[in-house]
């Protein structure tokens, strides 16, 4: 028995690939192994940034069809704590990359929406196939496909089940990059980047955006003050205005 997934550290990076059968679908036992993993990630202050992939030629094919089609409450609530991992990824104090190598479907999709980079390989889709089975993307995507691309096309893309091209998901701003044989390279050029950037920072800017978006302006206000308080305790903050007046380039540290 697997885990589901795989683990590999390089340097700074750690990379996860998904590796759960044939397509990489969701399932309680990978959930729960994520859930169980994920902190050893996201905590650890040597790990400056999580690239998120799949194992194969699909990235993640969405949840197991066999495991939804129960349509229990019990399996629903285990399978709805997928969210949960989404939402580790997304409040992780680090730069997290959805390296889409294939297929990013449904749950999929979802996963890779909670992500701060979204590189999708030239020849995969991009989609929330979802009506076609008669639900809907509730696993995260009905919340933040709006606030990602606005209700309009939100309903849209969900209404219509689109399974965009890669072309197709850029230009709609649900991916950052697109690349082919390149692929490879272009994941790692960007976690190079974004592992060495000032870490803790990047972690306050995921955080205060999270909670100051949609808050009347002044309560935002006091959110951002707060965070901005924080940040100027970080090593980080006293190496990167100093090397500006050293004329230096900056060595961040992370912390
Ligand atoms: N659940 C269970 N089994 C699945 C599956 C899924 N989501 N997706 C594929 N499979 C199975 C196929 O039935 C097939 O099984 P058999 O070999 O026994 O026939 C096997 O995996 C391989 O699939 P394909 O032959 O279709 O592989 P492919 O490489 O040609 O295509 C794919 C890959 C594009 C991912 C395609 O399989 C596909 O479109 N799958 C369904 C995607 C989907 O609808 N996802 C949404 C699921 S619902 C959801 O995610 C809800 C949510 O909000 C969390």
């Amino acid at each position: 028995m697997t885990d589901g997934f795989q683990l590999r550290y390089d340097g700074p990076i750690a990379t996860l690939a998904i590796d759960n059968g044939p397509v990489n679908t969701v399932d309680p036992d990978l959930i729960e192994n994520l859930i169980k993993t994920l902190p050893s990630l996201t905590e650890d202050p040597a790990v400056r940034c999580i690239v998120v992939r799949g194992k194969g030629k699909v990235f993640v094919g969405g949840a197991d069809i066999t495991v939804m089609r129960r349509l229990e409450p019990a399996t629903y609530r285990a399978m709805r704590r997928w969210v949960e991992v989404e939402r580790a990824l997304e409040l992780a104090p680090k730069p997290v990359v959805a390296a889409l190598n294939g297929h990013a479907l449904g749950g999929g999709a979802e996963l890779a929406l909670a992500c701060d980079l979204r590189i999708l390989h030239a020849r995969a889709t991009f989609g929330f196939p979802e009506t076609g089975l008669g639900i809907f993307p509730g696993a995260g995507g009905s919340q933040r496909l709006p606030r990602l691309v606005g209700p309009h096309r939100a309903k849209r893309l969900i209404m219509d089940g689109t399974r965009l091209t890669a072309e197709q998901a850029l230009d709609a701003g649900l991916v950052d990059l697109v690349a082919s044989d390149n692929f490879d390279e272009v994941v790692a050029r960007e976690a190079a980047r974004l592992a060495a950037l000032p870490t803790a920072t990047v972690g306050l800017v995921k955080q205060v955006i999270d909670r100051g978006w949609g808050l009347p302006i002044d309560e935002a206000m006091a959110v951002e003050e707060e965070f901005v308080l924080r940040n100027l305790q970080l090593e980080d903050a006293a190496e990167g205005l100093q090397a500006f007046l050293d004329k230096r380039p900056p060595s961040f540290t992370g912390r």
